[in-house]
C-alpha cells in the first residue's frame, strides 16, 4: 500500500487502484509500489484474479513525460518490466479503463489478459506526437489484438479511438455503461471461474498470420500511414516496429522496439516535440491572471464581415457548438459568404468527415443580418472587416451602440493597433484582439491580443473559449503584427536582396522545405496572392523591386496561373519560370549588383536568424510572456517544423553564439536593422544562457 497504489479484495479478486493525479502518469514513484502490489497479488494464493483500475479522471494516460531524459524514466521497475510482470501472472488480470488510456497506459492495459472499458473511454498510442514510438510493447501487442494494418494506422497517426470502436477493433473485450470497477471485478471473477489458460496478448498470433503470408499488403498500409511524415523519424520507426511484430518472434521484436524508443527519446526531434507538449499547456497560464478571476459567459457570438476570415471564424465557433450571427454590409455580401460556408461544409461531407445531418445542424446554427441591432444578444462580437483603421473604428462605434453591457468586443486585425481601436470606445476593458489565421476554421493558432486596458476576465474568457473551439490560444501584446506576422516580416526582409545577389526563388524555397517548412516563402506568396502585399506597399508609399515588377506583369500568383512560379493548366505545383529568372537578372544588372553563388547556409542566416532576433526583441518588449509561447505561435500558425520545436527552441540547438556572430556579420555588411542583435539575444549568447532557461 502507498499513497499512489491501494489494494482491496472482493470475493477473491484483488483490486489494485492507482491514484497519481492529475492523469495517473506512470511516474517512478508510482511504478515502485505498483510493481510490489502486482507481485503480492501474484503470490497471494487467496487471490484468484486481479483488476487494475485508476482513481480520478482517467486510467493511466502514459509514461510521465516530464521524467524523459532523466534517470527516473528508465529506473527499475521500468514500464516494460511492469508490463512483463503483469503478463506473467497465472491468474486472470483485467484492466478497468476509463478516461484517456493513452501511450504507456494502453500498453499496461494490453499487458493484462483482458480489458473492460467504460463507454466514454478513449484509447490510443499518441507517442508519435512526442517524437517517439510506444516503448513498452505497444507496437508489438496492438497488432496482435487488432491486426497489423489497423495497428499501424493507429500508432502512426497517434489518434485515439472511442470505446465502441476499440471493441470492434479488438482492443478491448467489453464496454460497460456504468460501475466500471464492479463490472471489471465481475468479469475477472467469471474468467477465474472458467479457469485457464489465460493467454497473454504476446502469445496471440492469429491476427498476424495473414500479414506473415502477405507482407506486401502491410507494407502498402504502412506506406500510406507514413506518407505525411515529412522528415520526422518517429512515424517511420513506428511503422518499422509494427513490421517487426509481424516478422520477428515476440521477444526479439520487443527488444528492437525498446532500442528504437531509447534512440528516439534522446534525439532532438523528440526533445522538440516534448517541449511543444508542455509549451502548449504553459501558454494557457497567463502571468497576472489569478485564480480569483472568473470567465464571462459566452453563449452567442456575432461576427462582422463574411469574407475570407469572417466566414472561417463563424464556422470555427459553430463547430465548437456556439450559435453565430453574421453581419454584412449587404445581402449580396451575405449570400456570397454563406455560399462559401455551405461549400466548405459540403467538402467535409464529400470527404466523409461530416454527415449531411450534421451539416444541416451546423448551417441552422448561423443567422444573418445587415442590422447591428441583431447583435444586441451576443456575448462576443468579432469584427473581420477590411484592414483599415477608419473602417474598424466606424464598425466599433456601431458595435458599441448595440452591444449589451459586459459583451466582449474583438477585432481580427492582422496589424492595426488594438489599443487605438479600444481607446475609441467607452469600454476599452472589454476590447481584445482575436487574431485567427486563414483558413480560420482549420488553422489551430489563435493570437489573443491583450490591450493595455483589456480586463483580466476578458483575457481568461478568450483563452477558455479558444480551447473550446479547438484552437491553440496564445496571449500576446500589442505591436505591429503581434508575434507571428512581426517575425514573418523579419524573416522576409532580406529575401529580395538574396534574389538580387544570386539566389533563385526555387533555391530559397528548397532551403525552407529542406528545413522542414511545408512550403517556402515564394510558393507562399503565390498562394496568398502577390497583389495583396503590392497594394499594401502602395498605400504605405513603399516599394519592392522584384515583388512590384512581378505584379506589374499581371502575375498575382496561383489565381492568375503565374506569379513567382508558373502554374500550368490549373496545377498547384510551382514550376520555375525562365521569365522570372530573366526578370531577376535584369533587375540585378540595373542595380549594378554582382551576382554570386549563395549557399544554403547563407539563406538560413539571412532569413531564419533575423526571425529569432525579432523573437528576442518581442521577449524584451514583453509582447510574448515566454519563448515557448513564440514557438507555439510559429508551430501552429506558420508551419514551422514540429521536429525543430519552434524558432526559439531551435535557436538554442543552433547555438546562440553562432547566431549572434552571423547576425553581427550581416549587420556589418548590410546595415539592416533586422540583423542588429537584440540585447537579450546577445546577453544570452555571452553568458551561455538559453531561451529554454528563461522563465515567464
Ligand atoms: N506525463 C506528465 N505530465 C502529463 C502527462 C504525462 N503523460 N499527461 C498530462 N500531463 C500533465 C500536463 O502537463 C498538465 O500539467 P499542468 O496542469 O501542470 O499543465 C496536466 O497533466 C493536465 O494535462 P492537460 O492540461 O493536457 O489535461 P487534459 O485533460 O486537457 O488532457 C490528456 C489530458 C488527454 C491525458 C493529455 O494531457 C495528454 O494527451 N497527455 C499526454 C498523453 C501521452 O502522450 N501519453 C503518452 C506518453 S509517452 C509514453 O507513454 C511512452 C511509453 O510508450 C513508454
Ligand atoms: P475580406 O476582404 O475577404 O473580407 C472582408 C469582409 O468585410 C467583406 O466581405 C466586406 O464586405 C466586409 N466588410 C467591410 N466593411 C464592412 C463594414 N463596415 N461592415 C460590415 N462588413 C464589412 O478580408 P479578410 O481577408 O477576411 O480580412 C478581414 C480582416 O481579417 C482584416 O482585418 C485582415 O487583416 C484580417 N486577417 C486576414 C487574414 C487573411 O489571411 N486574409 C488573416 C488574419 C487576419
Amino acid at each position: 500500500m502507498s499513497e499512489y497504489v491501494t489494494v482491496t479484495h472482493e470475493g477473491g479478486i484483488a483490486i489494485i487502484m492507482i491514484d497519481n493525479p492529475p492523469v495517473n502518469a506512470m511516474s517512478f514513484h508510482l511504478r515502485q509500489p505498483l510493481y510490489k502490489a502486482i507481485e503480492a497479488a501474484r503470490d497471494d494464493a487467496s487471490v484468484e484474479g486481479v483488476v487494475l483500475a485508476c482513481a480520478g479522471r482517467t486510467f493511466v494516460s502514459g509514461a510521465d513525460i516530464s521524467e524523459f531524459g532523466s534517470e527516473k524514466a528508465l529506473a527499475s521497475p521500468s514500464l516494460p518490466e511492469l508490463c512483463s510482470l503483469l503478463e506473467s501472472l497465472p491468474k486472470p488480470v483485467v484492466a478497468a479503463i476509463h478516461g484517456t488510456t493513452l501511450g504507456g497506459g494502453l500498453e499496461l492495459a494490453m499487458s493484462c489478459h483482458y480489458r473492460v472499458a467504460d463507454k466514454g473511454a478513449k484509447v490510443g498510442l499518441p507517442e508519435v506526437k512526442l517524437g517517439l514510438l510506444p516503448g513498452a510493447g505497444g507496437t508489438i501487442r496492438l497488432p496482435r489484438l487488432t491486426g497489423p494494418e489497423t495497428a499501424v494506422k493507429m500508432i502512426v497517426s497517434g489518434t485515439p479511438i472511442g470505446a465502441a470502436q476499440a471493441l470492434a477493433a479488438g482492443v478491448v473485450d467489453a464496454v460497460v455503461e456504468s460501475d466500471l470497477t464492479a463490472e471489471a471485478v465481475k468479469f475477472a471473477k467469471g474468467k477465474a471461474t472458467e479457469g485457464g489458460p489465460h493467454i497473454p496478448v504476446s502469445a496471440r498470433d492469429d491476427k498476424l498470420v495473414a500479414a506473415r503470408n502477405d507482407l506486401a499488403a502491410f507494407d502498402a498500409a504502412a506506406k500510406e500511414a507514413t506518407k505525411k511524415s515529412r522528415g520526422l523519424d518517429a512515424p517511420l520507426a513506428c511503422a518499422q516496429s509494427v513490421r517487426n511484430a509481424i516478422t520477428l518472434p515476440f521477444d526479439e521484436a520487443l527488444a528492437k522496439e525498446r532500442e528504437l524508443f531509447i534512440k528516439l527519446v534522446s534525439g532532438d526531434q523528440s526533445r522538440a516535440q516534448r517541449h511543444l507538449f508542455f509549451a502548449e499547456r504553459e501558454a494557457a497560464k497567463v502571468p497576472g491572471i489569478g485564480k480569483d478571476v472568473q470567465p464571462r459567459n459566452i453563449a452567442k457570438v456575432g461576427v462582422i464581415g463574411a469574407g475570407t476570415m469572417g466566414g472561417g471564424i463563424a464556422m470555427a465557433f459553430v463547430n465548437g457548438g456556439l450559435p453565430v450571427t453574421i453581419l454584412e454590409m449587404s445581402d449580396e455580401a451575405l449570400d456570397r459568404g454563406f455560399a462559401t460556408i455551405e461549400k466548405n461544409y459540403g467538402i467535409s461531407v464529400s470527404r466523409g468527415s461530416l454527415t449531411e445531418e450534421a451539416k444541416a445542424k451546423r448551417m441552422a446554427s448561423f443567422s444573418r443580418t445587415t442590422d447591428y441591432a441583431d447583435l444586441s444578444d451576443c456575448d462576443l462580437i468579432i469584427e473581420a472587416v477590411f484592414e483599415e483603421m477608419s473602417v474598424k473604428k466606424d464598425v466599433f462605434a456601431k458595435i458599441e451602440a448595440v452591444a449589451k453591457p459586459g459583451a466582449i468586443l474583438a477585432t481580427n486585425t492582422s496589424y492595426l493597433d488594438v489599443d487605438a481601436i479600444a481607446a475609441n470606445t467607452s469600454r476599452p476593458q472589454d476590447v481584445i484582439g482575436l487574431h485567427f489565421f486563414s483558413p480560420a476554421n482549420v488553422m489551430k493558432l489563435l493570437e489573443i491580443v491583450r490591450g493595455k486596458e483589456t480586463a483580466a476576465d476578458v483575457v481568461l474568457t478568450a483563452l477558455q473559449l479558444g480551447r473550446k473551439i479547438a484552437k491553440v490560444p496564445v496571449v500576446v501584446g500589442v505591436c505591429h503584427g503581434f508575434v507571428g506576422n512581426r517575425m514573418l516580416g523579419a524573416r522576409g526582409e532580406d529575401l529580395e536582396a538574396l534574389l538580387l545577389e544570386g539566389a533563385s526563388p526555387e533555391q530559397i524555397d528548397r532551403v525552407f522545405t529542406d528545413f522542414g517548412f511545408v512550403m517556402g516563402p515564394f510558393a507562399m506568396w503565390d498562394l496568398a496572392g502577390l497583389d495583396i502585399g503590392w497594394r499594401n506597399r502602395k498605400s504605405l508609399g513603399k516599394t519592392a523591386v522584384i515583388g512590384d515588377a512581378v505584379c506589374e506583369m499581371g502575375r498575382f500568383g496561383q489565381k492568375t496561373g503565374k506569379g513567382m512560379y508558373l502554374y500550368e493548366n490549373g496545377s498547384r505545383t510551382p514550376k520555375p519560370d525562365p521569365e522570372i529568372a530573366a526578370l531577376i537578372e535584369d533587375k540585378t544588372k540595373e542595380l549594378g549588383i554582382a551576382r554570386r553563388e549563395i549557399s544554403d547556409q547563407e539563406i538560413i542566416e539571412r532569413t531564419i536568424y533575423p526571425m529569432v532576433n525579432e523573437g528576442a526583441r518581442i521577449l524584451e518588449e514583453k509582447i510574448a510572456a515566454r519563448p515557448s509561447d513564440i514557438d507555439i505561435v510559429w508551430i501552429n500558425g506558420y508551419g514551422f517544423p514540429v521536429g525543430k520545436g519552434g524558432p526559439m527552441f531551435w535557436a538554442d540547438l543552433e547555438g546562440l553564439s553562432k547566431i549572434v556572430a552571423q547576425l553581427d556579420h550581416w549587420h556589418a555588411k548590410t546595415g539592416k536593422a533586422v540583423f542588429d542583435p537584440a540585447p537579450l539575444l546577445r546577453s544570452l549568447a555571452e553568458t551561455g544562457g538559453s531561451f529554454a532557461a528563461m522563465k515567464a
